[in-house]
């Protein structure tokens, strides 16, 4: 039987999943798991970086591990874990860290603007992050990685660390991982500010687990700032991102009756946008039912983290004793 792509991928441990996650990274996840040899975690280690409450971060580690499960990944097929539950990842990436130079990390897009949202924390931990996320996709033998827009460049370092180290040792030990997603392009989903782009630091954001009313309520908050006076006019920022939103999550007619309102100017921005959050909705609200049943369930989550830990620590065992062995750290 041909053995099935390994795919690798992880979202960090800081609160709720908003609609970024989900489109950008969740539910491709949740799509290859029948295909693909998947391996999907939760990355606590990676959210230390902003030192967080301890107990607020073990909760995080649990809301994360429901709202997969409830968008509907099964553990069973894939092997899902908490990358803490995972000690080999730290031997890996301390191994990879010789090979990373301080010039590349402090020129990562990400570093910069973490180190000029917290100044007074500017740690190793953030310079090194890369390395991490590299460690664990490397560790893998990762052949794709299904990430937003935001996470390219650190994919593309992954890709470097990889190709180096292979060059430096001589072997084909390392496999260059390549992005994924199902729908060609990756995703970039935007803020309801008219900001860029939907994220946690951001403080824009729909979270799966938003009920109706929020929902509803932060949608018609949403910025529109215009209103078109001439038909096909061009779009400002915020409403383009709202007719990104309708095209993700409506369907291709309703998408196209409301651009051609657009274009003769008879657009009105509540039916938009109602017609959005109940899309939405359809999505996110079977999630939301399941969720709050399985985050109750401590046995089964704790179990679900075990089962994934045991299988994961077995296959990247062996590639980080591979590592070792290449590096020259091995027996007499
Ligand atoms: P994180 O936790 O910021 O985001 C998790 C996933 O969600 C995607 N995403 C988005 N996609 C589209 N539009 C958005 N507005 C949006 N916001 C977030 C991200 O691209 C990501 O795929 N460093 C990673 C976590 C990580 C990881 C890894 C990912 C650690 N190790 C190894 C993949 C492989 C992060 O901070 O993602």
């Amino acid at each position: 039987m041909d053995k099935k792509p390994i795919v690798l991928s992880g979202i960090r441990a800081t609160g709720h999943l908003h609609l970024g996650n989900y489109y950008g990274a969740l539910r491709n996840f949740v799509d290859m798991q029948n295909d693909y040899d998947c391996r999907y975690f939760i990355a606590d280690y990676h959210s230390l970086t902003t030192q967080p409450d301890p107990s607020l971060l073990n909760g995080n580690v649990r809301s994360i591990l429901a709202e997969y499960i409830a968008a509907g990944m099964d553990p069973e097929k894939c092997m899902v874990y908490v990358q803490s539950d995972v000690p080999e990842t730290c031997e890996f990436f301390t191994l990879l860290n010789m090979h990373a130079y301080l010039g590349e990390l402090e020129k990562t897009v990400a570093f910069k603007d973490k180190a000029r949202k917290q100044p007074n924390n500017v740690n190793a931990g953030l310079l090194t992050y890369p390395v991490l996320m590299a460690a664990d996709i490397l560790q893998h033998k990762a052949n794709f990685v299904p990430v937003g827009k935001d996470q390219l460049q650190h994919l593309e370092m992954a890709r470097n660390f990889a190709v180096r180290f292979n060059h430096f040792y001589k072997t084909d030990f390392m496999v260059e991982p390549r992005a994924y997603e199902a729908k060609g392009e990756p995703i970039k989903i935007p803020g309801l500010d008219g900001s860029g782009k939907m994220g946690k630091s951001e403080g824009n954001c729909i979270y799966i687990n938003d009920d109706d009313k929020t929902v509803i309520k932060k949608f018609k908050k949403a910025v529109t700032d215009m209103t078109p006076t001439e038909p096909n006019s061009e779009m400002n920022e915020p409403v383009k991102n709202l007719f990104y939103f309708l095209k993700l999550v409506s369907a291709p007619e309703v998408y196209d009756q409301f651009l051609a309102s657009w274009n003769d100017c008879s657009i009105r921005y509540g039916d938009l946008k109602m017609q959005i959050a109940e899309d939405v909705l359809k999505v996110t609200r079977p999630i939301r039912e399941r969720y709050e049943e399985i985050y109750a369930d401590t046995e089964y989550l704790n179990k679900v983290r075990r089962m994934g830990a045991e299988k994961v620590r077995e296959v990247v065992g062996k590639n980080v004793e591979e590592m070792r062995q290449i590096m020259g750290i091995k027996m007499f």
